[in-house]
């Protein structure tokens, strides 16, 4: 039998569901309490209201929140690219090939090496509130390499992403249409089975609309769910290409004319931003107002990679999406736990309410706002997942 355990004295509890809070997106529930069940959450309310339980903590008048959804990462990696980082805040510019240093300190690495990178971030990541994440494959661009990033992957979570086409294998660089018929055939085949989902970075120095195209529609076929690095460092065919494929994300989202912001309102495809990437790369940033206005489902993620974007903090990315992306707080807060949970097609995540996962978030904070209000601070108390305190 299951133990239950009541969460009280919550200053302000997000719930991501409006009908158990003030009626807003998030849901907010002042002096609230959660009851907790074994791995679920079973009842939310005022502090005053809950009922008995075998177990009590209390969470001293401060925040808590559902646990982070990172919808996008590439955790399955060797090496570092500090001196590209470096280059780069020097002036130079971004680009596409920096991935195949990466592609071949990866493909010399152990199974046992890998994992203990992958273990290494999703810890840390976990010390800053993510409870749920997805992780990529698409620094071995063999059909062994590959392989075995989803297999250890899997090990780590259900969100596995194919990213086979990455970019052009190096041994292939001549030969673009050879690496495409690669990666929707053999290497599919071997990679399917260990994954949800396939992504192709459609970008120049990458794959072009058609080639994305080619790769997406393999996938489906496969089982695998599309969902595309789109329109991060120019205007292109992505965008629209997710949405058309009915992709559950579109991600960056960066360069954006306004036929691709009309396809994301109308499609049932996420905006998945990444902010830690044009922070790491000195760009422009995604106009996240101008998605939310045009009635766009927006998701904020890590894009976590020892290139563009070498940061396993949600918290980070929230600071930045809400001082220079144009979300309020609560939309930030919003995108990245419930958010998270659409791109990744989740109904038992990214919201505190009976029946969902207890993965839950206690901040050092009176509210959710702090986050943002508080950027770089660890405010990070306390992580339950699943039920379980993991922190
Ligand atoms: O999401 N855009 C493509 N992939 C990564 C970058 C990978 C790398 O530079 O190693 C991204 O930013
Ligand atoms: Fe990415």
């Amino acid at each position: 039998m299951s133990s239950t355990t009541v969460i009280t004295n919550i200053a302000t509890l997000v719930t991501n569901d409006p009908s158990l809070g003030d009626g807003s997106p998030l849901g907010l529930v002042r002096d609230a309490a959660v009851v907790v069940d074994g791995d679920r959450v079973v009842w939310t309310g005022g502090s005053s209201k809950a009922p008995a339980t075998d177990n009590r903590f209390d969470a001293g008048g401060r925040a808590v929140l559902p646990g982070f959804v990172d919808s996008h990462s590439h955790l399955l990696f060797a090496g570092d690219r500090t001196a590209e980082f470096n280059a780069r805040m020097s002036g130079r510019p971004y680009s596409a090939g920096g991935i195949r240093t990466t592609v071949a300190a990866t493909r010399a690495a152990s199974d046992a090496e890998l994992e203990a990178n992958l273990t290494r971030y999703l810890a840390e990541a976990l010390r800053q509130g993510t409870t749920t994440f997805e992780t990529k494959s698409g620094y071995g661009l063999t059909v062994e390499d590959e392989a075995r990033a989803l297999r250890i992957a899997a090990a780590h979570t259900d969100e596995v992403t194919y990213l086979g086409a990455h970019v052009v294998a190096p041994e292939l660089a001549d030969d673009p249409a050879a690496y495409v018929d690669l990666v929707t055939g053999e290497m599919l085949d071997a990679c399917a089975p260990h994954a949800r989902w396939i992504d192709v970075f459609c970008e120049k120095g990458a794959f072009d609309g058609d080639q994305a195209r080619a790769v997406l529609t393999a996938g489906r076929a496969r089982g695998l769910t599309p969902r595309v690095h789109a329109n991060q460092l120019s205007f292109g065919p992505g965008v629209r290409l997710a949405v058309e494929l009915d992709a559950a994300s579109a991600d960056h989202c960066t360069h954006l004319t306004d036929a691709d912001v009309d396809a994301l309102a109308q499609g049932n495809t996420v905006a998945t931003l990444l902010p830690g990437a044009e922070f790491s790369t000195r760009a422009a940033w995604p106009d996240a107002r101008r998605l939310l206005d045009a009635g766009a489902t927006v998701a904020l993620s890590t894009d976590c990679n020892p290139g563009s974007s070498f940061t396993s903090s949600v918290p980070f990315c929230v600071a930045l999406a809400v001082r220079d992306m144009g979300m309020t707080p609560d939309e930030a807060v919003w995108s990245a736990t419930a958010g998270g949970a659409a791109a990744l097609r989740r109904t038992d995540v990214g919201r505190i309410a009976p029946g969902a996962r207890a993965d839950l978030v206690l901040l050092d904070a009176p509210s959710h706002v702090h986050l943002a209000y508080r950027p770089g601070v660890p405010l990070v108390e306390a992580v339950w997942r699943a039920g379980v305190r993991v922190v």
